[in-house]
Order: structure tokens, then C-alpha cells, then sequence
């Protein structure tokens, strides 16, 4: 406050500054925006200058220039064209994780759908990563373009490893599909008209949604469809078994096998490496180009990329997760999503979709909401959300240990542990003295140096580096870490390199 009254010293009302910025941001907003942009009009952006909200003009400008964001006319070949699949009413409110876990399967169904997914801008208005109340006590959440987070066929990178897939299909975001679908044309389905109308209800199993949705909507003319009253793929199934059933069709999608996180991710990775790894950052981390480096200068790094070598990546969900896990130990959930994985009799069971080839093997993880011998299911729950500080060090040893033998995977010569975590740093710095006592290095999120914009996908940053590390304990009951699972395991690391506390 003091430092802007030195800077514009006459300006004293809020209005007069506010005027300004406006005049500013608009002027900025043409030389970056050219194109369509109607979800950050400039007004809006003026405010997100009045407290201090990066603007992402090099991410605006890259998801605007995407290949396939040119007329359909441009893109039809003969009788096909292009055709959308949005969906308006996707999770809100709730945090990234729980809106990337659903807009993956929203890719996927809009893939077998013979559709593109359209994307919309992450509005930070759960966990904002920075303040976001005006002087005058309104609200104004920060707007993060997708490709700030990531960069791959969800937000309109490839759907293939090679670019020879059809542009069509690719991925379009919100502003774009508003461009080529404009009101008169949408065709709306509603959600829950639609599911009865397939045969479907709150015990369907996912793979039945997905087949008998993607059926639908393949069939319809409608170049523009939007799915409206709610999400299709909410909360209640990821916490649910009937989740699992659509793995084998999904882990072999697009939507997961061209997953990459953004060159933004990447570039926070890079800088950081040395937190990481004793060796210099790989090729997969590398820019290219003269410096400055920019958005556009960093490969989007993906996790079939070589594992950093030397590193276990550990979550430990901590803050207010604890009121969470006594929560969830008194309700009895799951693990969430992909965490179930490990679940035995999953891996027994049969596999529901007609095109997965005979003898299936699923994902074995080996660890599990399992009961442990004279503990009540409550106890052992609570142990597996929020462990001690002695357990986390007995168990990275034995995970140490026992990678080290390899056996199932090469071995690995685990030498420095990174902590993702939302705990209370005194905790965390703490367990990293007892850590380094057992011979570790040690970093953790508040080593990170981030850059402002970069700081507003910390998270995602932090997802990488558990993606990429040789080996993974997470947190069985939280999104995070099943995102960070099924990133791995579409990466090709092999299951036994999953643990969960
Ligand atoms: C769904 O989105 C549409 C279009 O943005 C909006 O008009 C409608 O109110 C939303 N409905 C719900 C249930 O959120
Ligand atoms: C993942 O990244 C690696 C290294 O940069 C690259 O060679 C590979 O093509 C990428 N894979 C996919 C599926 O995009």
C-alpha cells in the first residue's frame, strides 16, 4: 500500500488508480489478445492488476495459436468436420485435482466420442495460491489459463506421439469452441435425462457411463454438444470401486498416454533441479533456444520421460487434512480413485470392456487400504492418512531397501527423498533432520524457487517431481496422489514402484 502511495503519490482514490490500470491493461490486452477472448474480458483483468495476478500473456497467446483453433471449414476434409464435446458444468469450486481427475475422463469420452474435449480456464476459487479480495471486500479469484498446469491432449496438445493424428479432434479451449459454436448452434443434453435415457443410475459401473455416453454422443449429428446439469464423472465415483472398470479402455487413451505437464512446470523443474538430482537436468527437462527462455522454449515434460534418477518423491498431505482423515475414517471411504489399484480383489475381478484383450493384468500396486492384524479398520485408516513422523522414516528406509534389490524393476540407488507437502514447516524441517540422520538428502516444496506465475501451479510442479521420481509413497486418500498415480503408471514406471503410506 505504502510503496504504490510513493509510486503515484497524487493518486490517492482507488478509482483514479483503477482507471489507469484499466487504460494500461486494455492497451496490453490488445497487443497480447488479438484473437477471441471472451472469458477474461478486460475489465477483469484490470482487477487481476490491482492485486498483483500474473496475466500468463505467454500462455494466452500459445492455447490461442493452437493448430486446430482456425475456422472448421479449414479443417474439414470432405464429409467429416469438426465436431465439440463441452461440458459447462464440470466440477466447481472444488480443488485442481479433483477437476484434472474428471477432465481427463471427459477427454477420453470426448476421444471415443469421435469429438473434441473442450477446455475451459482454471478459476482459482478453492486453496487460491494468492490473495484475491479487493480493498473494498469483493472477491476476485485468479483466472489460470489450462496450459499453465498442463500441456498435453487435454488442453489441445497431441493425440498422438508423432502429431499425425487429426487436428480436428485435438482439444479446443472454452473461448475458441464459443467462437465456432455460438448459442443458436449448441445442442444441449441434460445430464440426468440423459442418464436415464441410457440406462443408467448411481450403481452403473464406470465403464458403462463411458461406453453408453460415448455411443450417444458419437451418433449425434450435432457438430456442438454440451452436456449440461452437473458433472457426468463427479467426486461420488472416484471414491467409488465402480471407478475402476474403466482403466483398461482409459490407461490406454490419449487422454492419459499424451499427458504432459506445461512447459511452465517444466521450466520450474529445470531451474530447481539441483534439488533434485546431483547430475545435470536431462534432455526431457532441457530448453531450447537462445536465452531469455520462454513459455514456448520448454519441452512439456511428460513421464515417460527417464525417471530422475536417485529420487523418491513422498507426499504428505498434511494443514487441514487431518479433520479430513478423522472424516473419512468415521465414514468408511476408500482410497481415492486410481489409489485403488492395489485393492486385491480388484485384480481378480473381471474385466468389463469388450475390447480389452483376454488375460488382462491390471496394475498390481502393492499397497492397499489393507486392516492391519489387531487394529480396528478406523485405526488403521487414520494410520494410513496421517502417519508419524517415525513411521515415514521407518518406511522410506525400507522402500530404500528394498528397491535397491530391485526384483521386480531395476534396481534403484534411492538417495534423496522430495517431500511435497502442504505441512507446517517447522514439522516438515523437523522429519528432514531425522531423515538425513538415515543418511538421505533432503527437499521439500519450500526449497522451491518459483517465479509468480509458476507459483500459482506449485502444485502441479510438485506433481511432476513425484511423476518423475524413480520411486513414490503417497497418500492413499487424496486426489494428488492418485492423479500423480495414474500419471506414472500411463508413463510406463512399473507398479511397484507406487507405495502409499
Ligand atoms: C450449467 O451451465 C450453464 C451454462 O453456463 C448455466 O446456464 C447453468 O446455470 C449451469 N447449471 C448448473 C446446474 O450449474
Ligand atoms: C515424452 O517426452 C520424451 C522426452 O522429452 C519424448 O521423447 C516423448 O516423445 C514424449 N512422449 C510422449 C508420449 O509425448
Amino acid at each position: 500500500m505504502n510503496s504504490h502511495q510513493a509510486k503515484f503519490p497524487r493518486l490517492q482514490s482507488l478509482w483514479a488508480r483503477l482507471c489507469i490500470f484499466t487504460v494500461v491493461s486494455l492497451v496490453l490486452f490488445w497487443v497480447f489478445l488479438p484473437r477471441h477472448e471472451s472469458h477474461f474480458p478486460p475489465w477483469t483483468a484490470s482487477l487481476a492488476q490491482e492485486l498483483g495476478h500474473p496475466m500468463f500473456p505467454d500462455i494466452r497467446s500459445y492455447e490461442q495459436n493452437l493448430p486446430q483453433h482456425v475456422m472448421p471449414s479449414l479443417l474439414s476434409k470432405g464429409t467429416d468436420r469438426p465436431r465439440y464435446l463441452f461440458f459447462p458444468n464440470a466440477t466447481w469450486g472444488c480443488g485442481w485435482n479433483n477437476i484434472l481427475q474428471e477432465q481427463l475422463l471427459n477427454t477420453h469420452l470426448a476421444y471415443l466420442s469421435d469429438r473434441a474435449y473442450v477446455f475451459p480456464g482454471y478459476i482459482a476459487r478453492d486453496h487460491p495460491p494468492l490473495p484475491d479480495t479487493l480493498p473494498n471486500g469483493d472477491r476476485h479469484p485468479l483466472h489460470i489459463p489450462a496450459n499453465a498446469f498442463t500441456s498435453g491432449s487435454t488442453t489441445g496438445g497431441p493425440l498422438s506421439s508423432d502429431g499425425t493424428d487429426r487436428l480436428m479432434r485435438r482439444a479446443v479451449s472454452e473461448e475458441w469452441y464459443n467462437v465456432v459454436c455460438p448459442r443458436t448452434e449448441v445442442v444441449t443434453l441434460d445430464l440426468h435425462g440423459t442418464t436415464r435415457e441410457l440406462g443408467l443410475d448411481d450403481n452403473s459401473e464406470g465403464v458403462d457411463i463411458m461406453d453408453r455416453w460415448a455411443k450417444k454422443l458419437s451418433e449425434m449429428t450435432a457438430p456442438c454438444v454440451s452436456v449440461d446439469g452437473g458433472p457426468l464423472f463427479s467426486y461420488v465415483i472416484f471414491s467409488s470401486k465402480r471407478l475402476i472398470s474403466l482403466w483398461p479402455s482409459y490407461s490406454q487413451g490419449p487422454a492419459l498416454k499424451y499427458f504432459a505437464w506445461s512447459p511452465l512446470v517444466t521450466a520450474a523443474v529445470f531451474r530447481n533441479f539441483q534439488l533434485l538430482s546431483q547430475h545435470p537436468p536431462p534432455q526431457a527437462l532441457t530448453p531450447t533456444g537462445d536465452r531469455p527462455h520462454t513459455f514456448r522454449s520448454f519441452p512439456p515434460y511428460n513421464s515417460s520421460a527417464p525417471p530422475i534418477l536417485g529420487l523418491l518423491g513422498i507426499h504428505l498431505r498434511r494443514g487441514d487434512f487431518k479433520q479430513h482423515c478423522y472424516r473419512l475414517v468415521r465414514e468408511g471411504l476408500e482410497y481415492n480413485a486410481w489409489n485403488q489399484l492395489g485393492t486385491p480383489e480388484i485384480t481378480v475381478r473381471p474385466v468389463l470392456h469388450p475390447s480389452t484383450p483376454p488375460g488382462y493384468a491390471w496394475p498390481a500396486l502393492p499397497d492397499y487400504l489393507d486392516i492391519r492384524q489387531g487394529q480396528s479398520r478406523g485405526d488403521t485408516a487414520f494410520d494410513h492418512c496421517w502417519p508419524s513422523a517415525e513411521t515415514i522414516v521407518s518406511r522410506v528406509n525400507a522402500i530404500r531397501q528394498s528397491a535397491e534389490s530391485g526384483g521386480a524393476f531395476p534396481s534403484q540407488n534411492l538417495r534423496r527423498i522430495y517431500i511435497a507437502t502442504n505441512g507446517d514447516p517447522s514439522w516438515i524441517g523437523n522429519l528432514a533432520v531425522h531423515l538425513r540422520a538415515d543418511g538421505w538428502d533432503v527437499s521439500s516444496s519450500f526449497d522451491m524457487q518459483l517465479t509468480l506465475e509458476e507459483h500459482t501451479v506449485a502444485q502441479a510442479v510438485d506433481m511432476s517431481v513425484l511423476a518423475g521420481a524413480e520411486s513414490f509413497i503417497g497418500a492413499g486418500f487424496s486426489s494428488l496422489t492418485s492423479n500423480v498415480v495414474q500419471i506414472r503408471l500411463a508413463g510406463g514406471k512399473h507398479p511397484e514402484t507406487i507405495h502409499f503410506w
